[in-house]
């Protein structure tokens, strides 16, 4: 049976730790949806046709090192772009069906891509708190930063991602909110599961 769990949230609130526990947890595949975006983003920066490398990706463009500031900021420049979105659809509902259930993390899975989604979390947390989090990320793998330019980031992609007119971030309105600015990781993986369960039982 599928069962499709949709987790939206904004930038480092928490969303990609807590979907692999869940998807551990069920057993489930999971899919990071911000990979897709940062692999189109990555090839723009490159030179790329935005609409012309979100028709042409494959499994290869997802590999490499798209978890850096620049490559964020530039998928979340392509990401206002509605063709861009819509050529990434079939590919994250094909992978939302596919037996044995699946996890999806990003901005719109509640909302535009799985709408129907039998479980839906929004996972946030303060932008300090969630800079905090990406600085002590960022510096711990050599990245040179400050705080200051990691919460100005966070905060330039929180308004760019909330604002655009395609697929803003918001919750859907069945979306189980979980705030994690004061949860340890155990406690927010654990509020995540609870609320699935919930939604599995009924
Ligand atoms: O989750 P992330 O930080 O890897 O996402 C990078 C950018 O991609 C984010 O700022 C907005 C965009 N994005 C999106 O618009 N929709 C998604 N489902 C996932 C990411």
């Amino acid at each position: 049976m599928s069962f499709t769990i949709a987790i939206d949230g904004p930038a480092a609130a928490g969303k990609g730790t807590i979907s692999k526990a869940v998807a551990a947890h069920y057993g489930m595949a999971h899919l990071d949806t911000g990979l897709l975006y940062r692999a189109v983003g990555a090839k723009v920066a490159a030179g790329a046709d935005p609409l012309e490398a979100a028709q042409s990706l494959t499994a290869a463009d997802l590999e490499g090192d798209l978890r850096t500031p620049a490559v964020a900021q530039a998928a979340s420049r392509v990401a206002v772009i509605a063709e861009v979105r819509a050529a990434l659809v079939d590919f994250q509902r094909a992978f939302a069906t596919r037996a044995g259930g699946a996890v999806l993390d990003g901005r719109d899975i509640g909302t535009v891509i799985c709408p129907d989604a039998p479980a839906k979390l929004f996972v946030t947390a303060s932008p300090e708190v969630r800079a905090e989090r990406r600085y002590r990320e960022l510096a711990g793998n050599g990245h040179e930063t400050t705080f200051a330019q990691v919460l100005a980031d966070v905060k330039e992609r929180d308004a760019r991602d909330s604002a655009r007119a395609t697929a803003p971030l918001r919750p859907a309105d069945d979306a189980v909110v979980i705030d994690t600015s004061r949860l340890s990781i155990e406690d927010a993986i654990a509020a995540a599961i609870e609320a699935i369960d919930a939604r599995r039982s009924t």
